[in-house]
């Protein structure tokens, strides 16, 4: 296995994997790569590891370059494990080394490599740098993106910023840059990849791109799928997280909803019909046989949802208490929503989704509609006036 030189002596030394499909929770059908990059120079800097199970694939490829004893620095910018699950394999093979992270980062180091405290760990802070030789390393602290420990890295004399999830994509591919994928949306895997990661974080996103705004950036180095490094995919790529992270939306709605016998499938298909007469493009998930994971995605633009469920035991159906759950985790900003349902005798679920999403901070623009049993035409038509005001009222935003 071979390092990819990216730009002279940096290289990219990561590791793909094709196989996984769940990454706690976020389903990736199309697997992740996790990147570290390598920059040799009079000393030498590892920057971010790979999950533990491919640590022979990160040594192999930076022996491809250096023997890994003589690796001065490995540069932790965020502790997650899928990153950092090499660090003691890099440690044992590389014992001299120092470790670079921010304090949170040491701090989590230790809790997660019991030893680590052989380690010869620095901290560093915002204006802290290393000089390699010709070139140096700047560390920027970006803490709660996502974790409190994460730091972005900056080469200024390459100009290639190291910015580990923060523009990342979960997609396992040979090609390293975005300009060489042919035949996939990279953008919508980086969208996908803020709305289930980034998105509670989004004001902190808008304060560090402001930050960033004057650094000269020929590269984006993420720590997961490929590198951006065409002007115009970087200007793309910012921009899209601008608008993401600024709430910015289009007109669209999104159904979410779970059923027993179909009555609450068919209200569904009602409200969808009345939200596209109303001119308003519209997804549509059942959460039994959907992935979470894209329904955040298409939320995240979105203007409206629109959540309905069955009554099971006076409540909804775990499925859609599930996914509230997680909804209000990624803390979604500016949306309107409204509740449907269906139920046989206490009723419930309409209730339950309503308090959910309350407390989600959405806000609720119509009275739920219930039906008992099998919708009858006149719900069903209710359901179809409901989804038409609520593309009247998304317009109007
Ligand atoms: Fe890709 Fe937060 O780790």
């Amino acid at each position: 296995m071979k390092a990819v030189e990216i730009k002279k002596d940096v290289y990219w030394v990561g590791a793909i994997d094709y196989n996984v499909r769940n990454f706690h929770g976020y389903i990736t059908p199309r697997g992740t790569t996790y990147n570290a990059y390598l920059v040799v120079d009079e000393k030498t800097a590892l920057i971010d590891t790979v999950k533990s199970p491919f640590k022979e694939e990160l040594l192999a490829r930076i022996r491809s370059v250096m023997d890994p004893a003589e690796l001065d620095y490995l540069i932790v910018n965020h502790v997650e494990m899928d990153h950092s699950g090499s660090s003691a394999a890099v440690m044992e093979a590389a014992p001299e080394a120092q470790v670079i992270a921010t304090g949170k980062g040491m701090e989590f180091l230790h809790a997660h490599y019991h030893g680590s405290e052989e380690w010869d760990i620095k901290a560093v802070d915002k204006g802290d740098s290393l000089k390699l030789g010709k070139r140096s390393l700047q560390f920027i602290p970006s803490p709660m993106l996502h974790w409190p420990d994460t730091m972005f890295t900056y080469c200024p004399e390459e100009r290639i910023l190291f910015s580990n999830d923060g523009f990342g994509q979960h997609i396992a591919t040979p090609q390293r840059f975005h300009d060489e994928v042919e035949d996939r949306d990279i953008i919508d895997e980086a969208k996908k990849y803020y709305a289930n990661i980034l998105l509670p974080f989004s004001s902190l996103v808008s304060k560090k791109l402001a930050e960033l705004k004057d650094v000269p950036v020929d590269i984006v180095c993420p720590s997961h799928g490929v590198a951006f490094r065409r002007k115009e995919d970087i200007e793309q790529v910012v921009s899209a997280y601008s608008r993401w992270a600024a709430g910015e939306s289009l007109d669209k709605a999104v159904i979410i909803y779970d059923t027993m016998y179909s009555s609450t499938e068919k209200m569904a298909r009602a409200i969808e019909d009345g939200l596209i007469d109303g001119g308003v493009d519209t997804r549509f998930y059942n959460l039994r046989i959907s992935d979470w994971s894209e329904i955040a995605k298409e939320v995240l633009d979105a203007k409206a949802i629109v959540v309905g469920s069955a009554t099971l035991n006076n409540g909804p159906l775990p499925t859609v208490a599930g996914f509230l759950t997680y909804l209000k985790s990624l803390r979604p900003k500016g949306k309107i929503a409204a509740a449907f349902g269906s139920y046989g005798w206490g009723g419930g679920a309409v209730k339950v989704i309503t308090e959910y999403l309350e407390s989600t901070g959405i806000e609720l623009v119509e009275e739920p509609i219930q039906t008992r049993f099998v919708p009858p035409e006149e719900v069903l038509s209710a359901c179809w006036d409901m989804g038409a005001r609520i593309a009247k009222k998304i317009k109007e935003r």
